[in-house]
């Protein structure tokens, strides 16, 4: 009977269709669904922190209007994912206190600190990048309620490199200082970029199954590789350097050579040990303890209304 089922199931993927909730999954299938999209709504959330902490010293009017949006729009996504995590059978509670108790993941990328405003540029244009090249990815998956999270998000994401690369650009052309001051930003977040894909896919435990059933229809090292040949050439463009001695565009392939993050970093910083990991889990407690009453009265009004109290 498991047997048959699974096959049934797996023939539906091989033809390309979308499980949807109610469909018969594999529990793994299942599993490995709320691991990845629970984690991808917790990084939205953390992922608010770095740039956040830069709207109330934005240079201009424009740019912290824009980047209000963009944080705003972050925390959006987080909530779309932990929705399309809750279709699997988990609470957002159960999401949030496994976050919270520092049992579920975010991505690495984010406990790294943005000490100028170029940092939110260099954000803006290589880490929404990334997640672009990772999330386009994500939307062709198996799983209906994910794939079309994505659809939705990265028409926002694209929004959010666009106004990375305005902010980018301006100082990347600007005076020697701004200029400087983005070579910089540049230098801190070249690598982390590259982590934002995950481990290389001869470490990765989790790659085979998710490519089996398509819940990821490409590997890390293949998006990592998508990524670099298209922002290597747009961050040189712009006359400036790329922190990796070993960059160079290789004729023979059409695909940029480059060096890889030091995995060693990577799997310290996911372990808790980078720049800002109890500063992010910190921040993230704290919210949660201050917006605990707005849960509580929200409860009670749920509570009254189903006892059929007066309003
Ligand atoms: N950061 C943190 N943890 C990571 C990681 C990373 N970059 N890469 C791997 N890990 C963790 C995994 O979560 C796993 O731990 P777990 O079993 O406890 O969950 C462990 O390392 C081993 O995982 P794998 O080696 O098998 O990693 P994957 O092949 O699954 O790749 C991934 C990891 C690329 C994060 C993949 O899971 C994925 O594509 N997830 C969905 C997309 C996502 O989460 N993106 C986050 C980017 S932030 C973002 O998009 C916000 C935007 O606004 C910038």
């Amino acid at each position: 009977e498991y047997e048959a089922r699974l096959a049934e199931f797996e023939a539906r993927i091989a033809r390309g269709e979308k499980i949807e909730p109610t469909d018969w999954m594999p529990e793994e299938y299942r599993r490995q669904l709320i691991r990845m999209i629970s984690q991808h709504a917790h990084s939205e959330i953390v992922g608010m922190l770095p740039e956040g902490k830069w709207i109330p010293h934005a240079p201009t009017l424009r740019r912290k209007l824009i980047l209000i949006a963009k944080v705003q729009d972050e925390g959006g996504h987080g909530q779309l994912l932990y929705r399309a995590a809750e279709t699997l059978g988990i609470s957002r509670e159960e999401m949030i206190e496994a976050f919270l108790a520092g049992k579920a993941k975010y991505s690495v990328v984010f406990n790294y600190p943005t000490p100028t405003w170029a940092d939110v540029a260099a954000i803006g244009l290589l880490i929404d990048g990334a997640a672009v090249v990772n999330q386009l990815m994500l939307a062709q998956g198996s799983y209906g309620p994910y794939a079309r999270a994505m659809k939705r998000i990265c028409y926002e994401e694209s929004f959010h490199i666009k106004q990375g690369y305005d902010a980018f650009v301006a100082l990347a052309t600007g005076t020697p200082a701004q200029r400087r001051m983005m070579q910089e930003a540049v230098n801190r977040w070249w690598y982390p970029a590259l982590m934002l894909f995950g481990p290389p896919d001869r470490d990765s435990v989790h790659t085979p199954t998710l490519l089996r059933w398509r819940i990821k229809t490409k590997t890390n090292d293949q998006l990592r590789q998508e990524f670099v040949d298209q922002y290597a050439p747009m961050v040189l463009r712009l006359g400036l350097t790329i922190p990796d001695p070993n960059l160079r565009y290789d004729p023979e392939t059409g695909h940029w050579r480059f060096s890889e993050p030091d995995w060693e970093e990577f799997w310290r910083v996911i372990k808790g040990d980078g720049p800002c990991n109890a500063e992010r889990m910190a921040a993230r407690r704290r919210a949660h303890e201050e917006g605990r009453w707005v849960r509580e009265a929200l409860a009670a009004k749920a509570a009254q209304r189903t006892n059929g109290g007066s309003n």
